[in-house]
């Protein structure tokens, strides 16, 4: 178990990890069309407190899942990252998401590097994954500007750019 990770902060922002009391602030954004058109649209509820409760067992047992990012000072959710174990691949998938008012103002490169710091350090994660629709251009660019390489494209319905990053060792 890494040392204790539900804290983690970004110049601007306070990172915390997920809990019931964020569930409702969560399902909202997660029903937002705008933030799912590239994710899922029309992810029923049931399925996001699925994985909020996978996330949740998740961090009991390896002490990393999903973080939720409000302001310093408090208030709303802003953003969500994760941090998803996938047992079957044998890797660790990067996600992230931003509450549509806040778009376009650095939030998602911003609360990620914390994140990603922290899956190589103390997590001791060997590298992470992420996932980006081919035509999802604001997504592809966070990933560049976190130093993400493009791995291969898979389709899976829509296609998909796969990318990866190294922990620093190993670069
Ligand atoms: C994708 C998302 C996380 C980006 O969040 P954000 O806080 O606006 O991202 P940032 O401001 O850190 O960076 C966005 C970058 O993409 C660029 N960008 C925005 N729209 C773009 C587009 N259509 N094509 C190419 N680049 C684009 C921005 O200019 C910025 O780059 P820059 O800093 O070089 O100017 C946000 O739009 C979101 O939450 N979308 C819904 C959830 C989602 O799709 N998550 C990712 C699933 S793979």
């Amino acid at each position: 178990m890494p040392a204790d990770l539900t804290h983690l902060e970004s110049p601007r922002f306070a990172l915390s990890r997920q809990g019931p009391a964020d569930e409702a602030e969560l399902l909202a954004l997660y029903a937002d069309a705008r933030v799912m058109r590239y994710i899922e649209p029309g992810r029923p509820p049931e399925k996001v407190k699925a994985a909020l409760r996978r996330a949740d067992d998740q961090w009991n047992a390896h002490g990393y899942g999903y973080w939720v990012a409000r302001a310093r000072g408090g208030g709303p959710i802003l953003s969500a990252v994760m941090l998803m174990r996938d047992e079957a691949r044998q890797d660790v998938e990067l996600g992230y998401l931003v509450a549509p008012s806040h778009w376009g103002q650095g939030v998602a490169t911003e609360v990620c590097q914390p994140v990603v710091e922290a899956a190589f350090g103390a997590a001791g994660v060997p590298f992470l994954v992420a996932r980006v629709e081919v035509v999802h251009g604001a997504s592809l660019r966070v990933l560049g500007k976190l130093g993400f390489r493009r791995t291969h494209q898979t389709t899976e319905g829509a296609v998909l750019e796969w990318f990866r990053l190294d922990a620093p060792a190993a670069r």
